[in-house]
């Protein structure tokens, strides 16, 4: 892609997925964060992809569809440049969702802990789906009842939105056993390669107004492996990054 080219005018863009299936979108794409559970990373997720896709010079929104409202005051600290809003009513997601789309390259959704209809809303709506998954083999189990309402809407839109689940709050020698894979398998999702460690630093992150790599060296592992992961989820736009080199900076 030329630089001086915007990211939307770079009309389609391929994700891979870590079984090697690969599958073209064309942008504007709406990724929700979606785990009917809650506390299993969802926010810091939905926070640090938009940041990162801010990062990479995407236009990028921000729709904080939780209750709690967490996230956007989390971006707006961290990142004003991000447009956040809040969309908490399965109504107005459906109606509004695509009229976001209209003015960014992105909308990253940050999805709610349990509202069925909210969640069934952003599936019906999203590209694709990011499923934060604590790595436990009974968080595992759990998720085929927390991604019923994903399996609906893809049955509902054959195949999408496709879903990608990503390890959060792992352990710093965590594995990924064959247990956890075959219950992934039998799901039909793929599991993301990069996982998000349990550290102290993300738990930080929020009081701070900061996403990890802007909080310093005490944060570089962090950064570097949620950029190793958003890189694998989204390669194209990592590949935009070689033309505009991300600052990292420390607040
Ligand atoms: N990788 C991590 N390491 C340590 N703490 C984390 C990590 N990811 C999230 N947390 C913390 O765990 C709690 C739940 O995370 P959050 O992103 O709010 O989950 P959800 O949005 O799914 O409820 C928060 O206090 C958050 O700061
Ligand atoms: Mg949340």
């Amino acid at each position: 892609m030329h630089e001086s080219q915007t990211f939307s005018q770079h009309a389609t863009m391929k994700y891979c997925l870590p079984d090697g299936m690969q599958t073209c979108y064309r942008l504007p794409m709406i990724i929700t964060i979606a785990n009917s559970k809650g506390g299993v990373g969802k926010s810091t997720l939905a926070v640090h992809l938009a940041a990162w896709l801010h990062e990479q010079g995407c236009k990028v929104t921000l729709a904080d569809c939780d209750t709690q409202q967490s996230s956007s005051e989390w971006i707006r600290e961290a990142v004003p440049e991000v447009k956040a809003v809040r969309l908490d009513n399965p109504d107005v997601i459906l109606n509004d969702l695509p009229t976001l789309n209209q003015d960014a390259d992105f909308v990253v959704a940050d999805g709610p802990g349990s509202q069925t209809e909210t969640s069934r809303a952003l599936l019906l709506r999203a590209d694709l789906a990011i499923v934060p998954c604590k790595a436990s083999m009974l968080e595992i189990r759990a998720l085929a009842k927390a991604t019923e309402v994903l399996r609906q809407a893809q049955d509902i839109r054959k195949g999408i939105p496709h879903a990608v689940i990503v390890l959060s709050m792992v352990g710093m020698t965590y594995r990924l056993t064959q247990d956890m894979k075959d219950a992934a398998a039998a799901l039909s999702l793929p599991l993301a390669s990069k996982a998000m460690i349990l550290r102290q630093i993300y738990a930080d992150a929020p009081g701070q107004g900061a996403v990890v790599w802007q909080m310093g060296f005490r944060a570089r592992d962090a950064a570097q492996e949620v950029d190793e992961l958003f890189r694998e989820i989204l390669p194209d736009v990592a590949i935009k990054r070689v033309a505009h080199p991300r600052r990292v900076a420390s607040k």
